[in-house]
């Protein structure tokens, strides 16, 4: 570390940096993981998620806002993956994470709920729980509605978890309404629909949060963090309430004198489209919500924290600086990077690895019933990628393929002291990234390929462009290991079949090897069933195709991307008047005509030839060479990783880059 440097940095970010009172408890920045369910419990805490949230402290966040969704009340539906705060089995756990945090310096607070009508009863064989019998847009699974002497326990229940977490040494707790929890549900006036004195007016409505805030201010003492976590911007009309209403809420609940912080966001779970916005995807702005944050800190007494896509160290000062807040979530940047704030400090910015923002494998994968990854963070889903050790001699590598795979595997293993070179056959670094990051929905989604390759500069790896492996050039660098990483190439004979229309891949399209022309109609037929199917559909609208069909044999269009994901790119085809045309097999030709075949009923359509049919879904192994290599030189020590191996997601390739370099 260059003393001079990271001392200049540490004045760019002097608001970041600083300390800060939190009620009776300081803060030493103002950087913040807030609540996130990884997926890792059963309602029992475990080692993992233990270790997971102190990596964080340990990258310096100043606050680690714990779990996600934590329940509070064991009669609940609690959500997947997520801890139960009323299991005193959880006791011992809570005490460790706790002391781990505090040895780092940072603080500890849990999130803690009752999801009422949002959840699923198949989780736990318990009813939901709401205000009213009125089922939630994600879930659509009809609530039991709490009588009026089933509300009180719930409300002790709160109180209980907040004691039992200050008996376990934490910080605070942070009590939820977010995303359409059972606090939200009863301000809402479009789901409460209560007579009693939990429902009715806005005073009636809010009985149940202020009653919720009072039981756990008594239970607990002073020095603990009373936080409240609250949308600020709804984004959608279904609840009832608006921006204003939020504000008037937040307004009451300050007034109580009881809440230390508020952490305003954004979204709300009554739709698809809503939900999307409470982990803000890639097309949404960036600092998402932080007018909503800003108009709450010009009126509430308490503390303000704000999250949503704040990726950078930049961006989260420029949100203190502005007055948006006290506080700044970076929940994914965090996650992408958990040292990303040592490194702010230290001035090495250039080395933070950034969140593409994709929302794929953390996110996505959660709502998918699956524990997160994060796609550029291996280690997230794999802890033995954490660290590498040091090689025992230096080796002279050679990696063929300079795509994420090959770069990844790279990197790590100049890390670990070896000499490596890459030899890619194309004229840049990035593989198929380069044609993906053209996609107009995912501007940020090339960070990575940028951070690899200021990585590659900095650990002194010779990269050798335009450079294909033959068995002499083999012969005469002489490696010690060979690391195929030559990536899939679309199939586009096995695509086509008998269609004899103008075939293309979506990936030709992006690498602007073809063209769409003004007036084309295009067929896009995707057997793949995630983004890019949808995606090239969109561009292939906006690039002046005067129609676009998007068939596909699967139950639906992008049937297997998560549900962050999908809205947006369903909004855009809908948009972009896109046909969709799920269930259907593109079977050849007839007559002239394309030919579908209904999947289920087997009837034929005909429809009138495209100018254009780009096909998804069609990578093969590009895995030639590893034959070649062994028949150059039998001896030598080959791997193969990645698409290479078989064709799958980025952040296969990447985990696999990473596990290679570090047993090299
Ligand atoms: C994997 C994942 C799980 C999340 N689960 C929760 C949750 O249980 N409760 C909650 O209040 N917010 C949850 N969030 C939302 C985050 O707290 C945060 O608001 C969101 O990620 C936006 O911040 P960011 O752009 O800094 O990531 C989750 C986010 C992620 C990525
Ligand atoms: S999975 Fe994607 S969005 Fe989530 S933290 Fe990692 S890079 Fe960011």
């Amino acid at each position: 570390m260059n003393t001079d440097h990271s001392a200049t940095v540490r004045r760019e970010f002097q608001h970041l940096f600083s300390p800060f009172q939190i009620g009776r408890r300081e803060v030493k920045n103002r950087i913040v993981s807030t609540a996130h369910a990884p997926g890792f419990d059963s309602g029992l805490l475990n080692k993992r998620h233990v270790d997971y949230l102190e990596r964080k402290a340990a990258g310096g966040a100043g606050l680690i806002m714990a779990f996600g969704s934590a329940s509070v009340y064991k009669y609940s539906s609690a959500s997947y993956g997520s801890v139960s705060l009323w299991d005193p089995e959880n006791e011992q756990l809570l005490e460790d994470l706790a002391d781990k945090v505090h040895a780092h310096g940072g603080l500890i607070m849990s999130q803690a709920t009752h999801m009422g009508r949002r959840g699923d009863s198949s989780i736990s064989g318990r009813p939901l729980q709401a205000p009213s019998a009125i089922s939630e847009g994600i879930h659509r699974e009809t609530p039991h509605v709490l009588r009026i002497d089933e509300i009180p326990p719930i409300i002790d229940a709160f109180a209980d978890a907040a004691a039992r977490l200050e008996r376990c040494g934490w910080d605070g707790i942070e009590i939820t309404s977010f995303s359409g929890h059972l606090i939200e549900q009863f301000w809402s006036p479009a789901i409460n629909k209560r007579t009693d004195r939990y429902g009715g007016d806005l005073t009636g409505r809010m009985r149940f949060s202020e009653e919720v805030i009072e039981a756990v201010a008594e239970a607990v003492s002073d020095d603990f963090i009373i936080g409240f976590r609250m949308t600020g911007d709804p984004v959608t009309d279904d609840l009832g309430l608006d921006q204003d209403d939020m504000l008037e809420i937040a307004k009451r609940l300050d007034r109580l004198g009881h809440i230390d912080l508020f952490h305003i966001s954004g979204g709300n779970a009554a739709t698809y489209a809503a939900q999307s916005a409470v982990v803000p995807g890639d097309t949404f702005a960036r600092s998402t919500y932080n007018h909503a944050a800003h108009r709450m800190k010009e009126n509430l007494s308490a503390p303000v924290l704000v999250a949503g896509r704040i990726l950078d160290p930049e961006q989260a000062e420029d949100a203190l600086v502005n007055d948006d807040c006290d506080l700044v979530g970076m929940t994914r940047a965090i996650i992408a990077d958990p040292e990303l704030p040592q490194k702010t400090m230290e001035g090495e910015l250039s080395q933070i690895r950034p969140c593409n923002a994709c929302t794929e494998g953390c996110i996505g994968r959660l709502y998918m019933g699956m524990p997160i990854i994060c796609t550029v963070n291996p280690a997230i889903g794999d802890s033995s990628l954490e660290n590498f050790e040091p090689a025992d001699y230096m080796r002279r590598i050679l990696i063929v393929g300079g795509g994420p795979a090959g770069m990844e595997a790279a990197r790590v293993a100049a890390a670990r002291g070896h000499d490596v070179m890459i030899w890619e056959r194309g004229d840049q670094l990035g593989g198929q990234m380069t044609a993906a990051v053209t996609a107009p929905e995912r501007p940020h989604y090339g960070r990575h390929i940028e951070w690899l390759k200021r990585e590659l500069e900095r650990l002194n790896v010779d990269v050798q462009l335009k450079t294909t492996m033959t068995p002499d050039s083999l012969i005469e660098l002489d490696p010690d290991k060979v690391v195929l990483a030559t990536g899939s190439y679309p199939d586009i004979l096995a695509a086509a079949g008998d269609v004899t229309t103008r075939c293309v891949t979506d990936i030709a399209i992006l690498d602007q090897a073809v063209s769409i022309e003004k007036g084309d109609r295009v067929m896009v037929y995707d057997r793949e069933g995630k983004f890019r199917g949808a995606s090239i559909a969109n561009f292939a609208a906006t690039a002046g195709a005067s129609q676009v069909e998007l068939v596909t044999p699967l139950w639906s269009v992008c049937e297997d991307l998560d549900a962050m994901q999908k809205p947006e790119l369903y909004r855009l085809l809908a948009e972009n008047q896109v046909v969709l045309s799920p269930n259907q097999q593109l079977a050849g030709q007839k007559d002239g005509h394309l030919l579908l075949n209904d999947v289920w009923s087997g009837n034929e359509r005909l429809v009138d030839e495209a100018d254009l049919v780009v096909f998804v879904g069609y990578q093969t192994a590009e895995d030639a060479l590893y034959e070649q290599v062994k028949q150059a030189d039998p001896q030598l020590d080959v791997q193969m990783i990645g698409d290479a191996i078989a064709p799958r997601r980025l952040s296969d390739a990447i985990s696999e880059g990473v596990r290679i370099g570090n047993t090299l």
